[in-house]
């Protein structure tokens, strides 16, 4: 059976829309409850079978590297006591995490292109670290529904959802051509188009790339933001390729935005038996008891 095996993990963006907090600490380490939201990224890798990520991070963050350092002696102290430090070790077993540093912020496409010694051959899951998917319960979700696919007819296949028209200029929006059962085959694909956007369908961070990818990055130039975009790449690759684009169970934040992140948070706590019963909505929004 085709199986994805190897996820991309990009986290070296800047940040900025976090600061102050981001200023020492890596956005990807901001906590959703208590838990940064790059660990339930390599959960839901995780849960889609998936066995290798890379993370592609930005020189200063090697807090994001600390994060997952399970040796010192106080950690291994604390995983004595923690049911969630031994978390960590548990996860880093059935995921192999290795790291690779992105330079310069040269965009999506160019932070893919790092991936290509760690692909090697093989085709490998994406996975965008300003979109959370919720997994609500469910053990298939996000780049789990991707691979899905995959395995049945392995081809490009990247995570849509349906967003307002007024805001299509804010994500890579691709054109639907044909319906195959719950996928669509696309004819285009347009990064962050200012006007006319080809359909409301916007990629949501989760991609399942061929490894020919990297050749289509290769001839790909400079594109919207002065970046080399990962979107320019995949409309390259559809003069050769196949790509298919399709809904994913899970529900899906941007946690790249303040409110996104806060609405994370709420859904996340609210679904924890821990803190649910603590916490209270009425028709002012949410309160805390702490009694
Ligand atoms: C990136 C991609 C864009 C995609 C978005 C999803 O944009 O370039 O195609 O729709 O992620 O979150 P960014 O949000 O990094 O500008």
């Amino acid at each position: 059976m085709n199986k994805i095996k190897k996820v991309v993990i990009p986290v070296a963006g800047k940040g900025t829309r976090f600061l102050p907090i981001t200023k020492t600490i890596s956005k990807t380490l901001l906590p959703i409850v208590d838990t940064p939201v790059i660990q339930y990224l390599l959960e839901e890798a995780v849960q889609a079978g998936i066995k290798e990520a890379l993370i592609i991070i930005g020189y200063s963050q090697n807090d994001v590297i600390n994060y997952f350092n399970t040796e010192s002696t106080y950690v291994q102290k604390l995983s004595k006591d923690y049911e969630e430090i031994k978390y960590i070790k548990k996860l880093k077993q059935q995921i192999r995490i290795s790291y690779v540093f992105q330079e310069e912020a040269k965009g999506l496409g160019d932070a893919v292109y790092h991936a290509k010694a760690f692909a090697d051959k093989d085709d490998f899951a994406l996975i965008l670290g300003d979109d959370f998917v919720f997994s609500n319960g469910l053990s298939t979700y996000g780049i789990g529904s991707l691979c899905k696919f995959y395995e049945k007819n392995p081809n490009y296949y990247l995570g849509v959802q349906e967003v307002p028209y007024e805001m299509a200029y804010k994500y890579g929006i691709v054109k639907p051509e044909t319906q195959i059962s719950n996928c669509f085959k696309i004819d285009g694909i347009v990064e962050k188009p200012q006007n006319n956007p080809p359909s409301n369908m916007a990629c949501v961070g989760r991609y399942i790339l061929k490894n020919s990818i990297f050749n289509y990055l290769e001839k790909t130039k400079v594109g919207v933001g002065g970046e080399i975009q990962l979107t320019d790449a995949l409309a390259l690759a559809l003069d050769k390729e196949d790509i298919y684009a399709s809904e994913f169970d899970g529900i899906r934040y941007d946690v790249g935005s303040k409110a996104g992140y806060v609405e994370a948070t709420i859904a996340v706590a609210m679904s924890r038996n821990d803190l649910s019963e603590n916490m209270i909505t009425d028709c002012n929004g949410l309160r805390l008891r702490y009694w």
